[in-house]
């Protein structure tokens, strides 16, 4: 059988070592439905201009529907001998029908079939991450709605900078995983073209519609160039480009979660669901989840730069290089999936230690600019000098242990014999936030209107 396609040229087989370098069934499987489905709009579209009869048609889509339900009950047998899952899915189909079977490859070369199939393949990821991506921000944005108003600190650094509420905390995110949707739309849009009818690489002789083809298959319309078409695979790394950015959101706040879950921090706690614990330590309540999908993100980098190293030095068209293109699209893809899942299973059982939150967001004077901003707006200083006279400000409450809003008035005026009683209301963290209301700030109004647009959003 595997001198189904080119018997005819070849006195002997393949050595054992060739058919395990070349076959790639082990991993295309995945790639079935498409390769079924492209095939049924190939055979439509060749009955239709008459390049086949309409009976080898309706043989030929009866075939391959009975071997889609053979391979969807598990009954249907890869054969690594078959290389790849488009002449396995081929010779099934001739071995069951005979010559209709036989005819379905007419005008058609596996280059551009695996090109077609891929795009299909990724055109369905796409649409389910991109699911995936709006249930997270909607897991996000109820919680934001939830914490509007709850109090924590804002870092840079990693060093108490100013309040914020978690609910701008959370948002933040909600914001980035929208671009990354954007990125992924953007991807389907450019990806949506049909490179079928390309055939190996210059066209064929035969009178094809493909944008009949192109139509049938949900593409916006075929692709231009027949030589692109088939060694085209910037829609493969787009995708992984886009995925990527989307991973390093990800771990970033898959790190935070794992900051806030430590004991010196304690700002949150994650459901037993998605905690482990240890095999030594009884008391730990390890965030494994939150870890894997940090490191994921790595293994998704990987797959971006280890297809671009593929693709670099492809002279055009197809090279058997590009049959390197699936495994890491499809690791990337699950592991983005896994992640999704993950993240927003934490994000909708978390657990904020409010009062914990609110004691950390009001140390470290973390009020220090709302104090050097009273002294501009009241006092009239420069923004420049009132910087000074707060860290004076700030170095005379460390030294004598206290936070801003204890420190006596009497030891301010010794700095600067200006500052009134009045001082006060804008030392603390619910003044500091709320006093926060510009575009895009922290004031928990905002936040709440915030979070109350994207749950419309994304309702
Ligand atoms: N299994 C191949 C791939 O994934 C299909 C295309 C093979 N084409 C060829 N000319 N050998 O790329």
């Amino acid at each position: 059988p595997s001198r189904l396609q080119w018997g005819g040229r070849f006195a002997a087989g393949p050595a054992s070592v060739m058919q395990a370098i070349n076959a790639s069934i082990g991993f295309d499987q995945r790639l079935w439905r498409e390769d079924i489905e492209g095939s049924l709009a190939h055979a439509g579209m060749l009955a239709a201009m008459g390049i086949i009869s309409a009976e080898d048609e309706a043989a030929i889509r009866a075939g391959l529907a009975e071997i889609a339900e053979a391979i969807a009950e598990g009954s249907f047998t890869f054969d690594p001998a078959l290389e790849d899952i488009h002449t396995n899915i081929e010779a099934w189909l001739v071995a069951r029908i005979g010559e209709a079977g036989r005819r379905l490859h007419t005008a058609r070369s596996r280059n551009d079939q695996v090109a077609t199939d891929f795009r299909l393949w990724v055109r369905n990821a796409i649409d389910s991450l991109d699911g995936q991506v709006r249930e997270l921000m909607r897991a996000l944005a109820d919680r934001a709605a939830e914490h509007a108003a709850t109090i924590m600190p804002g870092f840079t650094h990693l060093q108490t900078a100013q309040p914020v509420t978690l609910g701008h905390h959370l948002l933040a995110y909600v914001e980035m995983l929208s671009r990354d949707r954007g990125r992924l739309a953007d991807a389907r849009r450019r990806l949506n073209e049909c490179p079928l009818g390309a055939a190996a690489l210059a066209g064929t002789t035969f009178p094809i519609d493909r944008s009949m083809t192109a139509a049938a298959l949900g593409f916006d319309r075929p692709t231009a160039n027949s030589l692109d078409s088939v060694s085209d695979r910037d829609f493969a790394l787009e995708f992984l480009s886009a995925l990527s950015i989307l991973a390093m959101h990800l771990s970033r706040f898959a790190e935070e979660i794992i900051i806030w879950t430590s004991a010196p921090y304690r700002f949150i706690r994650l459901s037993d669901a998605y905690t482990t614990g240890s095999s030594i330590m009884p008391q730990k309540r390890n965030p494994d989840a939150a870890e894997l999908a940090r490191a994921k993100a790595g293994r998704i980098f990987g797959a971006l730069t280890g297809l671009l190293a593929v693709m670099k030095g492809l002279p055009l068209a197809y090279a058997k290089d590009m049959q390197e293109d699936k495994e890491p699209v499809f690791d990337a893809a699950d592991a983005a999936e896994l992640c999704l899942a993950a993240m927003t299973g934490m994000v909708r059982d978390m657990m904020p230690d409010v009062l914990r939150m609110r004691s950390v967001a009001g140390a470290d004077f973390s009020t220090a600019t709302d104090l050097a901003d009273y002294l501009v707006r009241d006092l009239g200083l420069p923004f420049r000098t009132a910087h000074h006279v707060t860290g004076r400000i700030v170095s005379e409450a460390e030294s004598r242990g206290l936070e801003l809003v204890a420190l006596p008035l009497s030891v301010m005026q010794e700095v600067e014999p200006r500052i009134t009683e009045a001082v006060y209301d804008v030392l603390t963290i619910e003044a500091s936030v709320a006093a926060r209301r510009t575009l895009g700030g922290t004031a928990p109004d905002n936040v709440a209107r915030a979070a109350a647009r994207w749950q419309e959003t994304l309702a």
